[in-house]
């Protein structure tokens, strides 16, 4: 059988399952030509100069890299033309893009962590750029902040894209979890992993274990039932895994399974990650592929959002895993 390419993949569902109006159809296929661009930086390096500190800083008062900047420019170009976003927002810029005068606009917007794991970009180990789609509320030609705090049950699509050994985009639009490979030949993505699903059963966890000092009792004990092994209440022993890339983390679940932790990390924070951008859409994604996703007492989809850069504490993955978790916020 032949090859199915993601623009394959994206008219067929337009087709069959009719999920997919064709400008959401062509924002995913922009999305993913400019994660094309932003792979040829990663997989460039040093020899393209990229590597290294940009100088400047984040509203979340992280120091920027170099590839988050380059990333974050490389999605605005490909995504402000084309006509089926009302506006962008990202998690290197302060405030929502507006989409340039002299472009039409459309139905969606479109929230992006550009460069995902920036910490691994110099020592040359995966990262990813996550992405999420909502409608603009009906009406809306000029969305601002508040038209972007829609929970994450709202989303359209979401997905991400893996710079690792292969770079890889998944993707969902409700309707499963489907991953594609690039084939750097054809400058293609080829479907590889159709139907992508959580394994129910695991002996895997993710956790950055540093920063146990400022767990919750729930977490405590958790992972202290999980590191207590085959004697311990669990009955069998788990091993860890951390990449520190949250999208190489998800994507570890999705083909293999697991469960990844990032819980409240200090009395001021609720946790690292921020919901607009990474833990929205991963929950989507890992809810499609019939894992679970809460910030440990609820689900992240049902979260409303009150700002643009809210952060939420995560845990996503294998079901059971994952409402033990939440059984424990709960006693
Ligand atoms: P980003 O590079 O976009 O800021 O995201 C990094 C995130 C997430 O991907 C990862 O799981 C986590 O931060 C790692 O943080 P720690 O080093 O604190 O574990
Ligand atoms: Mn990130
Ligand atoms: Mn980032």
């Amino acid at each position: 059988m032949s090859r199915i390419t993601l623009s394959r993949f994206l008219i067929e569902q337009q087709r069959s399952a009719n999920l997919l109006p064709a400008e959401l159809r062509f924002l995913i296929e922009t999305v993913a030509r400019a994660c094309k661009a932003i792979s040829h930086s990663v997989n460039k390096g040093a020899l393209a100069g990229v590597l290294g500190e940009a100088g400047t800083g984040n509203i979340q008062g992280e120091a920027q890299k170099k590839l988050d900047v380059i990333a974050n420019d490389v999605l605005l170009e490909a995504n402000e033309w084309g006509g089926s976003l009302a506006g962008m927002a990202s998690e290197e810029m302060d405030l929502p893009y507006a989409i340039p005068g002299q472009y039409p606009k459309g139905a969606y917007l479109l929230l992006f962590d550009p460069l995902d794991g920036s910490s691994n970009i110099d020592v040359n180990i995966s990262v990813g750029t996550i992405f999420s789609v909502l409608r603009c509320p009906d009406g809306v030609t000029e969305p601002t902040e508040a038209d972007f705090l829609q929970p994450g049950s709202r989303q359209v699509a979401a997905g991400y894209t893996l710079y690792g050994p292969q770079t890889m985009l998944v993707l969902t639009v409700g309707n499963g979890v489907n991953g594609f490979t690039l084939d750097r030949e054809t400058g293609s993505f080829v479907l590889t992993h159709p139907g992508m699903r959580v394994p129910a059963e695991t002996r895997e966890f993710a956790i950055n274990m540093s920063n146990q000092r400022h767990w919750e009792a729930p977490v405590q004990r958790y992972i202290g039932e999980l590191l207590a092994g085959s004697t311990g209440p669990r009955g069998k022993d788990y091993n860890m895994r951390c990449v520190g890339a949250m999208a190489a983390e998800v994507h570890r679940i999705l083909v293999r399974g697991g469960v990844f932790l990032y819980p409240k990390d200090g009395a001021e924070r609720p946790g690292k990650l921020r919901l607009l951008y990474e833990a929205n859409p991963m929950a989507f994604l890992v809810e499609q592929a019939g894992g679970a996703a809460t910030d440990g007492r609820e689900c992240i989809l049902d979260i409303v959002p009150t700002g643009l850069h809210q952060r939420v504490a995560v845990c996503l993955g294998a079901r059971e895993e994952v409402e033990i978790v939440t059984r424990y916020h709960a006693a």
